[in-house]
């Protein structure tokens, strides 16, 4: 069986010359790091090489302006095949109330790797209503779910 080159490629313009794009290549990785770990209520104070790896292992789409300067971003944790986890999805302030995040999305739900997956979720605070207009609802049954989930991991970190 043929696997796809990793990452795929894809770069999509915006009617206001906005660009989106997975080349990794592009990622504006300072402006990245610092928007999680000091404006993000999720990722607060995650270490750089935390992040770094999580980074090289995803697939990363990064909104740029038309001065190549990033605006926004998404990365999606996936095995390209069944299952996908999508987080860190943020514009900045700046940029915000022009349906960037909508239009990112628009962009992930059509990548090609992420297509005929049996599961795609992710975890929102308030922003169920974005995702919604993408097909993402809350779980019918949480019955069935299980996680480990470490609240404010980066914030206390374990003892020696
Ligand atoms: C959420 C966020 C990405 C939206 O980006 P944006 O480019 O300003 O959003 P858009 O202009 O594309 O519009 C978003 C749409 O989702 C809706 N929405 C739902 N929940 C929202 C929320 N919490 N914040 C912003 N918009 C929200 C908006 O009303 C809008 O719908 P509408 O056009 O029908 O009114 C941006 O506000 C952001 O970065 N917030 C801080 C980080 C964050 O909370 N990220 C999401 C983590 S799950």
């Amino acid at each position: 069986m043929d696997v796809p080159a990793h990452p795929a490629m894809t770069d999509e313009q915006h009617p206001h010359g906005f660009t989106v794009s997975t080349d990794p290549a592009r990622l504006d990785l300072d402006l990245i790091h610092r928007y999680l770990s000091r404006e993000s209520y999720w990722a607060a104070g995650i270490p750089r090489d935390t992040f770094t790896r999580a980074i090289a292992n995803s697939l990363c789409f990064g909104v740029y302006d038309a001065a190549g300067q990033q605006v926004g971003f998404a990365r999606v944790v996936t095995d390209r095949a069944t299952f996908a986890y999508l987080c860190d999805v943020f514009v900045l302030p700046a940029s915000r109330g022009r349906g960037l995040s909508k239009w990112l999305m628009g962009c992930v739900v059509a990548h090609p790797d992420l297509q005929g997956l049996r599961r795609f979720v992710l975890v929102t605070r308030d922003a169920h209503a974005l995702y919604a207009k993408f097909g993402f609802e809350p779980l019918a049954d949480p019955t069935g779910y299980m996680h480990v989930h470490r609240r404010n991991p980066y914030q206390s970190p374990p003892a020696e």
